[in-house]
C-alpha cells in the first residue's frame, strides 16, 4: 500500500487534461513525475514492494509501460520483456490480437524471451478498460508461462478494468485511483 504522502505528491504532480486526445477523455499525464527524480524513486519503491520475491520476469506493455517496468526488473533483478504494438520486433513473434473500440489492434514478443512455467509481472502505467493489458495476459499465458501479477501506477475505478482481468486469478495492485 502506498502512503498517503506518496499519493498526495502523485496526485499534486500527474496533470489532468481534459479531451485530449479526443473529446470527452481525460488524459492523465505523468511526464512531470519524471522532472523529479525522487520521487520517481519512490513510486518504483512502491511498485518493487508488491512484486518482491513473487516474480521471475516483468513484461511491459509499449510504450509507457516502460517507463516504470524496467527500473521495477532491474531493482528485483529478473528479465525485462517487452511486449510491443504490431511491426516493431523482427520475427520470431508470438501475437495477439485484440478488439478496440474501433477497430483492431495486435501486440507482439520475441519468441523464446518468455520462458515456461516463469511467474509473470504484467506491468503498464495505466489500467482503463483493461482492452491492452488482458491482451498482454494472453500473450503470456500461451507462452507457457503464469501470469502472478498486475500491477499500474494508476487504475482507473470506473472503466471496470479490474473486473476484466480478475479471470487470470493474479494479484492487481494500483499505487494511484
Ligand atoms: C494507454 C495506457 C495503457 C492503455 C490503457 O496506452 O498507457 O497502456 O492505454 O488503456 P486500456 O486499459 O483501455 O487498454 P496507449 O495505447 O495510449 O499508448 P502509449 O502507452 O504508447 O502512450
Ligand atoms: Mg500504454
Amino acid at each position: 500500500m502506498a502512503s498517503q504522502e506518496l499519493i498526495s505528491k502523485l496526485e499534486n504532480t500527474i496533470e489532468n487534461i481534459a479531451d485530449f486526445p479526443i473529446p470527452g477523455i481525460q488524459f492523465k499525464d505523468i511526464s512531470p513525475i519524471f522532472l523529479d527524480p525522487q520521487l520517481y524513486e519512490e513510486v518504483i519503491e512502491d511498485l518493487v514492494a508488491f512484486s518482491k520475491g513473487k516474480i521471475d520476469a516483468v513484461c511491459g506493455i509499449e510504450s509507457r509501460g516502460y517507463l516504470f517496468g524496467i527500473a521495477i526488473a532491474v531493482a528485483l533483478q529478473v528479465p525485462f520483456i517487452l511486449i510491443r504494438k504490431k511491426g516493431k520486433l523482427p520475427p520470431p513473434l508470438v501475437s495477439e490480437k485484440y478488439d478496440l473500440e474501433y477497430g483492431s489492434a495486435e501486440i507482439e514478443t520475441r519468441k523464446g524471451q518468455i520462458k515456461k512455467g516463469q511467474r509473470i509481472l504484467i506491468h503498464d502505467d495505466l489500467l482503463a478498460t483493461g482492452g491492452t493489458t488482458e491482451a498482454a495476459a494472453k500473450l503470456v499465458k500461451k507462452q507457457g508461462a503464469k501470469v502472478v501479477q498486475f500491477s499500474f501506477l494508476i487504475g482507473l475505478k470506473d472503466l471496470k478494468g479490474e473486473e476484466r482481468l480478475k479471470r487470470f486469478n493474479a494479484e492487481i495492485y494500483h499505487t494511484l485511483e
